[in-house]
């Protein structure tokens, strides 16, 4: 469906898009993660022909985005980060000017038609002033689906939208998905891409540095369990002995009042913890409890890239 080739994108010296490849399966939810500023909008803007490609190939159903970037445009429906929509209309009049830019056929009755797919018919006449947040952004679904895409990119879809919101637009997000949309999503929400997506690739700094499913990634070596003791207390020695057990990568202390808190991380806490437990036993402390969290998106992120990205 999308084939990406050495893609480059200069902004001056800028390597923002630095040579990636990557492809996107029919029928897959392909997250491009990643921090501010790793290349991802630039990314979806070179493959939607936005944004013209330094070098490199990208073809989105088997075509061409530098060649033809009209043909492609008709394949596709893009969510942009950031809303270009005419706040002079209503949401049914903002549908409307896509609809006619792209000469769909039965127009009245498409646009009624995503406008329900998104819950918005009771609110398609007011002015788009009034709508909330998560509206907006499901207008701007309701308008990229309106030429009935194959392929749907949304960049950062869920960005500045409350709990309940961001939910509704995963829900939407499954939900075409389900009716056989193949779907590229960029969000810096590990949490989002955890969710949603059947693959991701993770970039920083204009190159891919991981990729994989969700489950593969938190299973890869950059990902890590975290093994969470309370103790009474914590002495050098015991700490000397757990961070050199195989396998222990880094220990931290965290006082709490009267407890003491000891995260330890591992690539492997089943073998680990029991270490641990001895160590901590042929002391004179106590275990109040201990608890190994599985490694999160967010973990494997931390560890490639050394750096963490907002909280989502
Ligand atoms: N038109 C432009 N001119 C110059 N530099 C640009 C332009 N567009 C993007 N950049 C730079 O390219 C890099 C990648 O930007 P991009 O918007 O692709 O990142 P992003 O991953 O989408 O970030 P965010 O999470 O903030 O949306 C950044 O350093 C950005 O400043
Ligand atoms: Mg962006």
């Amino acid at each position: 469906m999308i084939e990406v080739q050495n893609l480059l994108k200069k902004f001056g010296s800028l390597r923002a898009v630095d040579e990636i490849s990557f492809n996107v399966k029919k029928g897959e939810i392909f997250g491009l993660l990643g921090p501010n500023g790793a290349g991802k909008t630039t990314t979806v803007g070179m493959l939607t022909s936005e944004v013209k490609p330094s070098s490199g190939k990208a073809t989105v159903n088997d075509i061409n985005v530098k060649e033809n970037p009209i043909k492609v445009k008709k394949e596709i429906g893009v969510i942009p980060q950031h809303r270009s929509l005419d706040r002079k209309l209503s949401g049914r009049e903002n549908i409307r000017v896509m609809a006619n830019a792209y000469g769909v056929n039965n127009k009245h009755k498409r646009i009624n038609n995503v406008l329900e797919l998104v819950g918005l018919e009771d609110r398609a006449d007011d002015n788009i002033r009034h709508y909330s947040g998560g509206m907006l952004q499901r207008l701007l679904i309701a308008r990229a689906l309106v030429h009935d895409p194959t392929i749907i990119f949304l960049d950062e879809p869920t960005m500045g939208l409350d709990p309940q919101a961001r939910r509704a637009i995963w829900d939407k997000v499954t939900d075409l998905n389900e009716h056989d949309k193949t779907i590229s999503l960029t969000t810096h929400y590990m949490e989002e891409a955890d969710a949603l997506c059947d693959r991701v690739a993770i970039m920083n700094e204009g190159e891919i540095v991981e990729r994989g499913s969700p489950k593969e990634l938190k299973k890869s070596d950059a990902a890590e369990n975290v093994i969470k003791l309370e103790l009474d207390g914590v002495n050098d020695k015991v700490l000397k002995e757990i961070s050199e057990i195989t396998g222990v990568t880094k220990t931290e202390v965290k006082d709490e009042k009267d407890l003491i808190k000891l995260l330890v991380y591992s690539e492997n806490g089943d073998e680990v913890s029991p270490r641990i437990l001895s160590s901590v036993n042929s002391s004179d402390l106590k275990i109040n409890s201990l608890d190994i969290r599985e490694p999160t998106l967010e973990d494997v992120f931390v560890n490639l890239t050394g750096e963490r990205l907002k909280n989502g």
